[in-house]
């Protein structure tokens, strides 16, 4: 039965022990997207707090007179599917969505407009705010072999000033998040002087602590691992973002790439481990060593062998944080989190840094079974909606 959540946080707090201690931990997102718009029973998703619907385009909202919001399910669809009282966002962009973004930012007149669009387009939707997924405010996105960063550099002012237009345009009661890279080297927007000046006007960061291995590497990594997922939200830290308002992602899918044999083979550590080469070095195009998908997929035929190896025999790796397999017949690393890596994130870095919530990549592409939202579901009982944790 779902209680109301008022009457839930009374519950808690009569049966509370006085040792119960204050946590950040406030929010739990789910991405819901177009590629697996699928939700579980309504009792899972009794820790949810925001959905966020990806995605919406960029370009959309630099039309003058634009009236239609297509998406692949509306608000209204989507409320009933959630705990009453659910925050419902539009999430917009994606990787590779940056064009829109880049006219968006360009000067005072288009930055007005662009917010404009996005506040109507909120109030035609019903929805109460919007999440934005510019991957990245100056460069390294996925044209960044295309257009090169030194070209994008103005993105990194222009983009706090987008953001503060559209806080302007859409009032102080809707929600702005944004999601934002994971890796050093594609933080260029996020500095020490824009990300105080963007927090001015967004509730929270979604910290994309995932596909932290990807095809611009070289050698094998956890794409979602305890350490370099430490090292990205330190790094927001200490640009000047407070860590209640990051919100730490995990990612529902498995990746894997291709190794070169001898090396690995002959290396004790399979972390850190030569990949073959993995991208085109001219055009950044991908030459097919790598892949990934989410749980509700088919397992691509050519990895079935391979991938139900990686499930059996993977381990954890407890200096880096992260399950893997180096899979020594196909010359395959797999990385990918485990329900049981979902929950080590918990007290390895969610209480370590008292971040304030916790998101994924995404909710149906955890379906059918849905055993790693059942895994962050373990560890959210553990707090109350009012950010009370039970220290027993
Ligand atoms: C802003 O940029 C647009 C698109 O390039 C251009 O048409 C317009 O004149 C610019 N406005 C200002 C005020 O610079």
């Amino acid at each position: 039965m779902i209680l109301p959540r008022v009457m839930r946080w009374m519950l808690l707090v009569m049966a509370a022990p006085r040792s119960m201690a204050v946590s950040p931990v406030t929010r739990c997102i789910m991405y819901l997207t177009g590629q697996h718009p699928v939700v579980p029973p309504v009792d899972q998703l009794r820790h949810v707090t925001h959905v966020a619907l990806a995605f919406m385009d960029s370009h959309l909202f630099n039309d003058a007179l634009r009236e239609d919001w297509p998406l692949f399910m509306t608000v209204d669809q989507v409320r009933p599917l959630f705990v009453p009282g659910t925050k419902v966002m539009i999430a917009i962009g994606g990787w590779g969505d940056t064009q829109g973004f880049s006219s968006a930012a360009l000067n005072d007149t288009t930055r007005k407009r662009f917010a404009g669009n996005i506040a109507r387009m909120v109030s035609h939707t019903g929805a109460d705010g919007v999440d934005i997924d510019w991957e990245y405010p100056g460069g390294n996105g996925e044209d960044y072999k295309q257009i090169p960063n030194s070209e994008k550099s103005w993105e990194i002012d222009a983009y706090s000033s987008l953001i503060k237009e559209i806080r302007s345009a859409i009032g102080p009661d809707k929600i702005i998040s944004a999601a934002v890279p994971g890796l050093e080297r594609d933080m260029l927007g996020f500095t020490p002087k824009t990300v105080p000046e963007l927090m001015q006007h967004i509730d929270f960061l979604n910290v994309m602590t995932y596909d932290m291995m990807n095809r611009r590497d070289s050698v094998t990594k956890h794409h979602t691992g305890v350490v370099l997922s430490l090292e990205a939200v330190d790094a927001y830290v200490s640009r000047g973002a407070k860590p209640e308002s990051l919100n730490l992602g995990f990612a529902f899918y498995t990746k894997y790439f291709k190794t070169e044999h001898a090396a690995c083979a002959s290396s004790a550590s399979k972390v850190g481990c030569p990949t073959l080469l993995l991208e085109d070095p001219e055009t950044g195009a991908d030459l097919g060593r790598a892949g990934g998908f989410s749980w509700h997929d088919n397992v691509p035929e050519e990895v079935t062998e391979s991938f139900r190896r990686a499930l059996h025999e993977g381990v954890y790796d407890d200096e880096q944080g992260g399950y893997y397999h180096w899979d020594e017949a196909e010359d395959l690393w797999w990385t990918f989190d485990t329900p049981d890596a979902v929950e080590r994130k918990f007290p390895l870095i969610m209480d370590k840094r008292k971040l304030g919530g916790v998101f994924a990549w995404g909710l149906g592409e955890d379906a059918p079974a849905y055993k790693h939202l059942a895994a962050l579901n373990r560890r959210l009982d553990k707090y109350d909606c009012q950010g009370k944790k039970d220290e027993l």
